[in-house]
Order: C-alpha cells, then sequence, then structure tokens
C-alpha cells in the first residue's frame, strides 16, 4: 500500500526550488514560440472546462452568437482542445479550399476511439494513404453517378410504397417523420443489403435496435472528445466506454451475419446486385494493391447507414416544414411539377431534370436547415493562416455551415424561407459555393452528395404531386414548431403531423 511519509516533507522547498526554474524554463519556452503569433480572438477560458459551457443544446445557434462578438474565425478552448470556429464563406473558403491540404485530417476523438470501425471507416478516418484509397472506393466505385442511377429500383420501390401508404391514410393526420425515415430507412437499406431488407428474411428488427443505438454512441457526449488524454478513463468510470463496446460488438456481429449470407455461394442469384455484393467482389479481387477487408467492407456499410438515412430524411422533413408554412411556396412548387408531368400517376427519376423551382426549394432548405449544422470537425497537420489569424497543428477546426447560411453579410433577409433568390444566384450545393455548403467542401466533401441529392428530390416531387397538405384542423399555420434537436445531425425537434389529401386530377 501507499503511504505517505510525512516525516519526508522536510524534502519539500528543495524539490520546490529545483522545479521553479524547470516550470520558468518551460514558460519562457511557450512564450518564446509564441512570439510573432496571432491566435484568432475568442472569450475568456474557464479553468479545466475552458469554454465547454458555451456551447449550449445548440451550439450552431450559441457559436454564431458568440462570432457576432468575437469575428467569424474565433478561438474557444473546449476542454483541452483548442478548436477555431469559422462563421463566413470567406473563412470557409480558406479551410476548404486553400488550405485543405494543411486541415483534411480528422481529429483522433471524436470518433476515432469511438467506434472500432473508426480508423477504418471514411467519415473518421485521419486523413492518410488508407484514407485516400478506402474514399476512392466510396466516390469511384461505390456513390459513383452511374452507381447511383443504378440504384433507381431502390428509390422507386421505397417511394411506391409511401404513397400507397399515404393514399390509405388520407385524409387522416399523419406522423410524416415516421414515414419519412421509414422511406430513407428502406432505400438506404435496400441499396446495401438487397431486396431482403424489410423483408421476413431480414432481422429488421434486430438490426434497428442495433443501428439506433451505435447512432446513438455516436452522437452522444463523450468525455474523450474534449479531454483526449483522461477522457477514456472518465468514460471508463461512468461505464459509457463499455455501452460503447457493446454497441460496437452487437451491430458488427449482425453485419457478420450479413456478410456471410452474401458469401453463401448456394444463395439464388438476386435481380439486383446490392453493395454488399459489389463490395464483396472488390475483396476478392486481387489485382488491386489496396486489399479490401471483411473490416473494411463493415466500415462502408456502416459509413452508409450513418451518412445516409438520416440527413436525407431530415431535409424532406424540413423542406416538407418549410412548404406547409408558406402556401405560396407550396403552391408554386406543385403547379411547376404538376405542369411538368401532366396526367402520369408518378414523378419518374427522368423528370426531376425539369423542376428548376424545386430544386431551389431544395437550395433554400439546405440553407436554412442543412442536417450536419457544423461540418464534421478537422484538424490542422500543420501552422497555416486564415487571414491574419495562425492555425496552429493539432487545433481542431469546426465549420459553422449553419451560421454561414444564415449569415446577413451574404444572404438577403436570411432567416426567411424565399426559394427564388437562387433565379439571381448560380449557387449550387457542390462544394464550389462556400456560402452554401450543406455537404461541406474540399477533400472531405460528403461522398454520398448525389445519392443523397437525388433521394431528397425525388421523394419531395412525388410526395408534392400525389397530395395536397393540410394542417390537422386543430392546427394553426403558427403553430407549427421549427425548433430543432439532435446530437451529430439537427432535426425538427417535434413531429411533423400533416394531412395528406389525394390528389386525382
Ligand atoms: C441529404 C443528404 C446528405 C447530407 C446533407 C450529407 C452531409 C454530409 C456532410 C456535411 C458531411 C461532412 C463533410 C465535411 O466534414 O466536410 C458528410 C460526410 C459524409 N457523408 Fe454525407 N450527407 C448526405 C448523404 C449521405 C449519403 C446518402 C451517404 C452514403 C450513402 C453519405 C456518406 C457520408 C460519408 C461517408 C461522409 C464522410 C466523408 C469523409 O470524411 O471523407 N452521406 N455528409
Amino acid at each position: 500500500m501507499f503511504i505517505v511519509d510525512f516525516s519526508q516533507m522536510e524534502w519539500l522547498p528543495v524539490i520546490l526550488l529545483f522545479l521553479l526554474p524547470v516550470f520558468s524554463l518551460l514558460l519562457l519556452t511557450k512564450k518564446r514560440r509564441m512570439e510573432g503569433i496571432k491566435l484568432p480572438p475568442g472569450p475568456l477560458k474557464l479553468p479545466v472546462i475552458g469554454n465547454l459551457h458555451l456551447l449550449g443544446n445548440l451550439p450552431h445557434r450559441s457559436l454564431e452568437k458568440l462570432s457576432k462578438k468575437y469575428g467569424s474565425v474565433m478561438l474557444l478552448q473546449l476542454g483541452s482542445v483548442p478548436t477555431v470556429i469559422v462563421s463566413s464563406a470567406k473563412a470557409a473558403k480558406q479551410v476548404l479550399k486553400t488550405h485543405d491540404l494543411d486541415c483534411c485530417s480528422r481529429p483522433a476523438s471524436p470518433g476515432g476511439n469511438r467506434f472500432s470501425y473508426n480508423g477504418l471507416d471514411v467519415a473518421f478516418s485521419p486523413y492518410g494513404d488508407y484514407w485516400k484509397e478506402m474514399r476512392k472506393v466510396f466516390i469511384s466505385e461505390l456513390l459513383s453517378m452511374k452507381r447511383v442511377q443504378s440504384f433507381a429500383y431502390a428509390r422507386k420501390a421505397e417511394v411506391d410504397k409511401l404513397i400507397a401508404s399515404l393514399s390509405q391514410a388520407s385524409p387522416k393526420p399523419v406522423n410524416l417523420n415516421e414515414k419519412i425515415f421509414a422511406l430513407a430507412d428502406g432505400i438506404i437499406g435496400t441499396v446495401a443489403f438487397g431486396k431482403i431488407y424489410g423483408t421476413d428474411q431480414f432481422n429488421n428488427q434486430e438490426f434497428h435496435n442495433v443501428l439506433g443505438e451505435a447512432m446513438n454512441m455516436m452522437a452522444s457526449f463523450s468525455a474523450e472528445d474534449f479531454f483526449p488524454r483522461i477522457g477514456r478513463f472518465v468514460d471508463a468510470l461512468t461505464g459509457f466506454k463499455a455501452r460503447l463496446e457493446k454497441s460496437f460488438c452487437e451491430l458488427d456481429a449482425f453485419l457478420q451475419v450479413v456478410l456471410v449470407q452474401h458469401l453463401d455461394h448456394s444463395r439464388p442469384k438476386a435481380e439486383h446486385e446490392d453493395l454488399v455484393d459489389f463490395l464483396i467482389g472488390l475483396m476478392k479481387d486481387q489485382s488491386k494493391p489496396f486489399r479490401v477487408t471483411e473490416n473494411n467492407v463493415k466500415a462502408m456499410l456502416f459509413d452508409t447507414f450513418f451518412g445516409g438515412i438520416v440527413t436525407t430524411s431530415i431535409t424532406i422533413l424540413w423542406a416538407m416544414s418549410e412548404l406547409i408554412k408558406d402556401p405560396r411556396v407550396m403552391n408554386k412548387v406543385q403547379a411547376e411539377i404538376r405542369h411538368c408531368i401532366g396526367r402520369k400517376a408518378k414523378v419518374e427519376g427522368e423528370d426531376l431534370a425539369k423542376f428548376k423551382y424545386l430544386k431551389m426549394v431544395v437550395k433554400e432548405t439546405f440553407r436554412l436547415h442543412p442536417p450536419l449544422t457544423i461540418l464534421l470537425p478537422r484538424k490542422a497537420m500543420r501552422q497555416f493562416k486564415i487571414g491574419d489569424y495562425d492555425i496552429l497543428p493539432k487545433t481542431r477546426i469546426l465549420v459553422n455551415v449553419w451560421a454561414i447560411g444564415r449569415d446577413p453579410n451574404s444572404w438577403e433577409n436570411p432567416n426567411e424561407f424565399y426559394p427564388e433568390r437562387f433565379e439571381e444566384n448560380e449557387f449550387d450545393f457542390k462544394g464550389s459555393d462556400f456560402n452554401l455548403l450543406p455537404f461541406g467542401a474540399g477533400r472531405r466533401i460528403c461522398p454520398g452528395l448525389a445519392m443523397g441529392a437525388t433521394n431528397v428530390e425525388f421523394t419531395l416531387a412525388n410526395l408534392l404531386y400525389c397530395f395536397d397538405w393540410e394542417l390537422p384542423s386543430d392546427m394553426k399555420r403558427e403553430d407549427i414548431s421549427m425548433e430543432e434537436e439532435g446530437g451529430l445531425a439537427y432535426q425538427r425537434k417535434t413531429p411533423l403531423c400533416l394531412v395528406p389529401i389525394r390528389n386525382n386530377s
């Protein structure tokens, strides 16, 4: 046992005398190192927690308020992690374009130690050869435009199911959140696992439980995110680590079963190749220098579910919320779609190119309600400058896309939902306009952009073509709450309940 021997305390002054010059030297070296360095301004920090207390429940809003005081490039200390927050298009361009290569890594945490696939997956993997190879697979093979088009069957099948279920409910109120989440889950599930997804041959209930818990764990507070050195002990003490490991093991076991099923040669050949089939093909391909392993496949599947379902559903629900609040825009977008489609039963994939106003509605939704209000964290790999300010290596960098979308310096009446603003400017969300960044930009831009945008447009077009929409009889437009809540992605706080009226004209 360790016992303090107080008789030894007479040594204390001697020890302090020895330590004093050491500390002074350290301080002096730090001061010298910082000479000529200009850090971004920021609020005063408290001991230990730094500025963590300033984040609140909706960090994008709190950070936007702070940026009004400290500027569009500000420095906060989140726990022990120096974090630069960027809140203007000009500064975002510096981060995501000019200095993309200096800061396109991800911090080891959050994510790095959170899930065992992190480091293996694309979303949280730090910059390096492994990430580059995995991303190549993701962009050029898994989610290329050609492949996205080849998934049209999954999109169409799920939208058909949604139309049937809404037609049955019409004219009674429906909880649109449930319906839209089921649709996005069905599209991504079918794309990833094949047509058995959602049938008795697939244990959907178990998968949802396992995936839901995994997503909760990714979004919840981990001490390690803000105190990388000691946080893991705190996470162990609070039970967070154990819950995380359990969740990961369950997801891994589930994905292993799916892999084994797909590897079974006696399985009847499916009409459409799903992602698992395709990834198994890559695994067996010996010709490439980059070998894809079972764990890589599982990591990519995790990315696909993690990145694809919530973002798509949240966007559709925000668009419907804005439209029901504004009958002028609702009528105009419905008139456009109905005029272009004529008397067809439904909107088809190839019709999407005709809808100019619908595309503006989608852009306006992304501007006001980007599902990832703050881009996934980046990490400075070396020292560089944003404007006059020096960004030191290992600084965490957050781009507040939500604040940029509402910046009065870039947008007139920024809080108003006004799709026509895109008539005058050609802003797009594909990563070259830094005023509108719902998918990010640069090396870390969302690889699911084409698939996400197509899923949103196709679903919305059909919802607006096949149905007129009303509020439940006891509700007024002013009652529709636009409050948000979330962790990694921010969605409506309350479910959106609307009345679909089947359009038979
Ligand atoms: C409306 C739909 C979507 C939106 C708004 C969206 C948005 C985003 C954003 C903002 C990022 C972070 C970019 C950054 O940090 O700079 C991201 C990353 C990512 N998204 Fe999406 N996403 C959507 C759909 C999808 C889909 C359908 C998939 C996959 C099937 C996907 C997979 C990913 C992956 C793997 C990453 C990590 C990229 C990396 O770190 O290299 N996303 N997404």
